[in-house]
């Protein structure tokens, strides 16, 4: 089998984590993975030691043109080429316009929305080397509802754009384009960014979302990692500029009247 490389932004937590250690489990497969704090790298490896020589894990941040071009220059001059790229890095900000100021509203938009742009572009050459490379793009449900935070829905609007507009780009060099849109999922991004006060409140907010999922149960990371996993290989390759929901349903459901 021939060996593929695949590139996981915010692979040290949450559901990049499950999709970097899933992509892990095929030998012929290299996997990198980018984060900005050591420490979270650190916690990552400590947690799941079977990644230990299997993820390569890079320090950087995906909304700093600097970082970008390093990562890009460490995996052309080890591989030469990248077959997979899924841009799930990703922050939250809660509250609406009289509550997120302008520097919380750039800060969403840079990582959300710029760093995909940022590094897709800077990556395209090892992509087009790759002739059949995968761009997943990690959204959310907030992108086509609005949620608990404007400038973290406005970010996913955009990025959902982003897919659709790359997927009719970047086609001809047979590079596929799309988005994954999950729904709630219990990782460590609503205490990470102060969304819950602390493990009890998060708790509350995952037992109270349940009578919204129609399936019966919040998301695990290991769900989103099979849809990624599926886009990234080759049984996808017919698939392109496709807005993905993973939701457990929950989109199915309108606000006006309470599910139950
Ligand atoms: N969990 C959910 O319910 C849910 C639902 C819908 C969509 N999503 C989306 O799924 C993606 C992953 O979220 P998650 O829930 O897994 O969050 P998470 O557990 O907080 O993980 C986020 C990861 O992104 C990294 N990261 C953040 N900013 C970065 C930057 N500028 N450059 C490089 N890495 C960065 C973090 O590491 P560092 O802090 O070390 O950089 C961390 O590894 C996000 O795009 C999120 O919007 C999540």
């Amino acid at each position: 089998m021939e060996q593929k490389i695949f590139l996981i932004t915010g692979g040290s937590s949450g559901l990049g984590l499950a999709i970097a250690e899933k992509l892990s489990r095929e030998p012929d497969n290299v996997v990198i993975s980018t984060s900005r704090s050591q420490k979270k790298i650190q916690r990552a490896l400590d947690q799941n030691p079977s990644l230990k020589g299997k993820v390569l894990f890079l320090k950087g941040d995906v909304s700093k043109p600097d970082d970008c071009k390093k990562i890009k220059e460490q995996i052309e001059s080890r591989f030469g080429k990248l077959h997979g790229l899924v841009n799930n890095a990703g922050v939250l900000t809660k509250g609406g316009m009289e509550m997120v100021t302008y520097e919380q509203w750039k800060f969403n938009l840079d990582i959300n929305l710029n760093g995909p742009y940022l590094l897709t572009q800077t990556l395209l050459p090892l992509l087009k080397k790759a002739k059949g490379a995968s761009v997943v793009n990690v959204s959310s449900i907030a992108s086509v509802r609005p949620g608990s935070s404007v400038a973290y829905s406005v970010s996913k609007a955009g990025l959902d754009m982003l897919t659709e507009f790359l997927a009719g780009d970047l086609g001809p060099y047979k590079i596929r384009v799309n988005s994954i849109n999950p729904g709630l999922v219990k990782t460590n991004i609503h205490l990470d960014n102060q969304i819950v006060e602390d493990k009890e409140a998060y708790s509350n907010l995952l037992e109270n979302a349940i009578p919204r999922y129609p399936i019966g149960r919040i998301g695990e990371p290991e769900d989103i990692a099979s849809l990624a996993v599926f886009l990234l290989s080759d049984q996808a390759e017919w698939i392109t500029g496709s807005i993905i929901k993973i939701d457990g349903g929950a989109a199915v459901f309108n606000d006006l009247i309470p599910p139950k």
